[in-house]
């Protein structure tokens, strides 16, 4: 069975969907463990309640290359095949990066490459788009950037908040996060230049 190893900063209901998915065999992997770099991130809480591994290691007060190097070696010791982001919002040394090349996914809550960074669906709300999304991508140095593995489409209604578009994009993170982690555990897939390419 392959293994996951899920960061994550905050609510975590995009690890929740995933550990779903693994339980009922929807998604054929297990999640090897969870790490947190805050005490305080309710996906732990999940994570106790479902009985699967979870530790915090903080961040705060350490240096970025060094909160890395811990992480890594726990997602080690976990023997984990993939690095799942899900709402980790911390940016990954270019050490880290390389030690799992290629095994680090990330899922953004926007069409990339349009609106990057923080409050991704506030950003695409306010500044008027027909349609927003979410996209699933391979974490390559840069931030939100990467080859795209898969995104989703969401309209935006004119009737829409940013808070319930935000709610619209979610329900598709769960969907379509879920399905890409198998299309890449399931390998035969092959990167040529930034596209990703599975020979469908
Ligand atoms: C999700 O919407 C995810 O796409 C976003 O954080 C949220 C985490 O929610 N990630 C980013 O913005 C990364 N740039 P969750 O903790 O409930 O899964």
């Amino acid at each position: 069975m392959k293994r996951l190893g899920v960061l994550l900063s905050g609510r975590g209901s995009n690890f929740e969907a995933i550990a779903r998915n693994c339980a009922s065999g929807t998604l054929q992997a297990e999640i090897g463990v969870v790490i947190s770099n805050r005490e305080d991130a309710v996906g732990l809480e999940t994570a106790h309640r479902m009985g699967i591994p979870a530790v915090c290691i903080p961040a705060r007060g350490v240096e970025r290359q060094q909160h890395d190097a811990l992480v890594a070696a726990e997602l080690d010791r976990a023997q984990v095949d993939l690095v799942i982001l899900a709402g980790y919002m911390r940016i990954l040394s270019a050490s880290f990066i390389q030690h799992f090349p290629n095994r680090i996914l990330n899922i953004h809550p926007a069409l990339l490459p349009a609106f990057p960074g923080l409050d991704a669906q506030h950003q695409a709300w306010e500044y008027g788009v027909r349609v927003a999304g979410c996209t699933v991508h391979f974490v390559d140095e840069k931030m939100d950037s990467g080859p795209i593995l898969a995104q989703a489409v969401v309209p935006v209604m004119e009737s829409d908040t940013a808070a319930v578009l935000a709610e619209r994009i979610l329900a598709q993170e769960h969907q379509i996060y879920s399905e890409t982690i198998a299309k890449v555990l399931a390998g035969g897939w092959r990167i040529e230049g930034r596209r990703v390419l599975f020979g469908e």
